[in-house]
């Protein structure tokens, strides 16, 4: 596996490998980025993943100074799996100069984490535009985990028609129901016991949809309460439309239940796709 450093030496790797599939990632890689490179890696000539923990995205009170640094093991990780390439630049290869032009994204990224994290979407939409032309892969595979960020990327790249197929995969969970994420790092071994119940607060708002429930908002409500009195600081429970995160209208099958709590200092965020019958 090479790991490369500098977008002039991935240009020269890359320009042998027409058909790669790019992971993108900020490192402190668990099973659930795993999965998406043994996602990849039948889909492609080159398994390409990037390690970026990219500043634009974080908020100024955010968590972008610890956030966990972890190369070498990330590295080890990928080799054991058969990953073929790492581009794992410093800031001043991927913002050589101060940026100014960015992607805007339109209204959903100030809706949900969007109103959360002012600018993280576009942060997000800009860094992951630049890696995909620094890669210029045929397919790139992100995790639903992060829904918001999914329906904001394939929006992006069929508005700018790039050349890149979009591949959203599973949530890869922990035997407790508790999604996978980098962030599970922070929480005390208390929380971290306390922290499926996301999840279940997910899928009890899950189970009202599929038992005919038709008030949404008094779902969500619910669910928020339940957290709330657990101890949870919940930012938001939501039922919203799952292609373009929109209020559900009559008619509207395909849903999502979107959820993003703090527990203690860390802020978790979870989804579960329900089809109404
Ligand atoms: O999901 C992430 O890890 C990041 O938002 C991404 C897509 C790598 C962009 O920095």
């Amino acid at each position: 596996m090479d790991v490369i450093h500098t977008v002039k030496g991935l240009r020269e790797r890359l320009s042998r490998e027409p058909n790669n599939v790019f992971v993108p990632t900020m490192g402190n890689l668990h099973e659930g980025h795993l999965q998406l490179v043994e996602n990849a890696k039948p889909r492609g000539a080159c398994t390409v993943v990037s390690i970026f923990v990219n500043r634009m995205q974080f908020g100024p009170r955010e968590d972008f100074d610890k956030y966990p640094r972890t190369l070498q093991q990330d590295c080890d990780k990928l080799a054991a799996i058969g990953c073929d390439l790492v581009f794992a630049p410093d800031e001043g290869e991927i913002y050589p100069e101060p940026q100014q032009y960015a992607v805007e994204p339109p209204e959903i990224q100030h809706i949900l984490d969007g109103a959360v994290r002012p600018g993280h979407f576009r942060g997000v939409a800009t860094v992951v535009l630049k890696l995909f032309n620094m890669v210029q892969p045929r397919a790139a595979i992100f995790g639903k985990k992060d829904y918001q960020q999914c329906i904001v990327l394939r929006n992006m790249v069929r508005q700018l028609a790039l050349p890149i197929d979009i591949i959203l995969a599973d949530t890869v969970r922990a035997s407790d129901g508790l999604a996978l994420s980098s962030r599970n790092g922070y929480l005390t071994a208390a929380e971290r016991a306390e922290a499926p119940a996301l999840y279940q607060a997910l899928s009890r708002a899950v189970a009202e949809l599929k038992a005919g429930a038709k008030d949404f908002q008094r779902i969500e409500l619910q669910q928020m309460a339940i957290l709330a009195g657990r101890g949870w600081k919940p930012e938001y429970i939501a039922i919203r439309r799952a292609q373009d995160l929109g209020q559900p209208e009559a008619g509207d099958a395909d849903l999502v239940v979107l959820g993003a709590a703090r527990l203690g200092v860390t802020r978790l965020i979870d989804n579960i796709e329900w089809r109404l019958p």
